[in-house]
């Protein structure tokens, strides 16, 4: 039988990022992956995990399955975490949650959701968006629909086009959003913008569902989420994916998490009923490890406190990484890179065609997508004034 199967092309960003680790080129720089990276190019864990972690195991007296819904502590800590200590929302008791493994696991189980509620909907992705969303998404069996995003040309929000294609979302909708830190382009919402969206969304009856794998790594954990709580507390109806991945550091544990936001408690009950349901017929229990580290760090000031200095150390150095990107751009180049500063998170694109992305690679070693789309956070003090000399090569500069 396995026979009759054709290979598949391998993924693309994963290909390039072997293709990366194969290359022995000692000045090689691998911007491809969304991975957070040091100084020394090593994506660090963070102390408070290691630290949760180790009490963790000490203490753990079993391997039993996880409850279906995940570990309370971490689904509560992430509530707080995504819509505020003091939200409206939560007082009233509107929102449910479900540990998923991984933002990917909570896009999945959010579109199942949405599948089981309005078979009919179509998804409104950005263009561009990240990648995965459309077989993570579109496997469930949704429709999709592109709203203009992002204007090579500004490098910013085309905020007119984007609205403009948001007029045809109808009830019964979804309008993917990224929370913060846009994946690829890092050109995010400004507050007044998330208004309008909001204000569309009540008019026309369609419903946000907000990505937020980047939270605490663009503008800092409150400010990252400020366009989330805003469509959160106006509107009676928002889903969101949230990812550890990233801000915990807790790519390989797959921890994650979907929260319904409903009009009241009974829907969003509903809601988490059919989330758990299509968890039982994918993968039935969530991963443990990483969420129970999770909740610890969320359940312990100190803990906490912790873990959101180093979050704040690293959201300070991605944005000190892009004030020396764009020095070291503008000053190869001579060319003007102030959008790499406005720009926020892991992201942005470096403006290249894919022929420039791909003579980077084959004569400088210098990795990022065709798209251009680089990694910031791959960047460091030994290694920027290379890549701006390899960028100002393939332009002529
Ligand atoms: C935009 C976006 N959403 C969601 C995810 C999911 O992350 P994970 O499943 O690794 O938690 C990622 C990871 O790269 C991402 O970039």
């Amino acid at each position: 039988m396995l026979e009759h199967l054709q290979a598949l092309p391998t993924d693309p960003v994963l290909g390039l990022a072997a293709e990366a680790r194969a290359d022995s080129n000692p000045e090689k720089v691998d911007l491809t992956l969304g991975v957070y990276m040091d100084e020394d190019g090593l994506c660090p864990v963070f102390a408070a995990v290691r630290e949760a972690q180790q009490a963790l195991v000490a203490e753990e007296q079993t391997k039993v399955y996880m409850p279906p819904a995940g570990d309370e502590a971490y689904n509560t800590g992430m509530r707080r975490l995504l819509l505020g200590g003091d939200s409206r929302v939560l007082a009233e008791g509107r929102v449910s949650t479900v540990q998923t493994p991984g933002g990917c696991g909570a896009l999945r189980l959010g579109s199942e959701v949405v599948r089981a509620a309005s078979p009919g909907a179509r998804v409104w992705v950005s263009d561009p968006t990240w990648p995965v969303h459309i077989p993570l998404l579109g496997s469930v069996g949704l429709e999709f629909a592109t709203y203009r995003y992002y204007d090579p040309a500004s490098h910013d929000v085309d905020f007119d086009a984007m609205t403009a294609d948001l007029k045809k979302a109808r009830p019964g909708d979804v309008v993917l959003l990224h929370g913060c830190c846009h994946n690829p382009c890092g050109a995010d919402l400004s507050l007044a913008q998330w208004a309008e969206i909001a204000r569309m969304a009540d008019l026309q009856g369609f419903t946000p569902m907000v990505d937020i794998a980047y939270q605490g790594l663009g503008d800092g954990l409150e400010n990252d989420a400020a366009g989330l709580r805003l469509l959160v507390e106006r509107l009676p109806e928002v889903i969101i994916a949230a990812s550890s991945s990233k801000n915990m550091g807790l790519y390989r544990e797959r921890t994650g998490a979907v929260l319904f936001v409903c009009e009241d408690a009974s829907h969003a009950a509903n809601s988490t009923g059919h989330a758990l349901a299509a968890a039982r017929r994918c993968y039935s229990m969530p991963p443990a490890h990483g969420a129970l580290i999770g909740g610890r760090i969320l359940a312990d000031t100190r803990l906490e406190s912790a873990w959101r200095a180093e979050l704040e150390g690293m959201c300070t150095r991605i944005n000190g990484l892009r004030v020396s990107l764009r020095s070291a751009l503008e000053s190869a180049t001579g060319r003007d890179y102030a959008f790499i500063e406005r720009e926020k998170g892991m992201f942005s694109f470096l403006g290249l065609s894919a022929e420039q992305a791909q003579r980077l690679r084959r004569e400088h070693s210098v990795y990022m997508l065709d798209s251009s789309r680089i990694n910031v956070a791959g960047v460091n003090a030994g290694n920027v004034e290379y890549l701006a000399a390899s960028v100002a090569a393939v332009l002529g500069d």
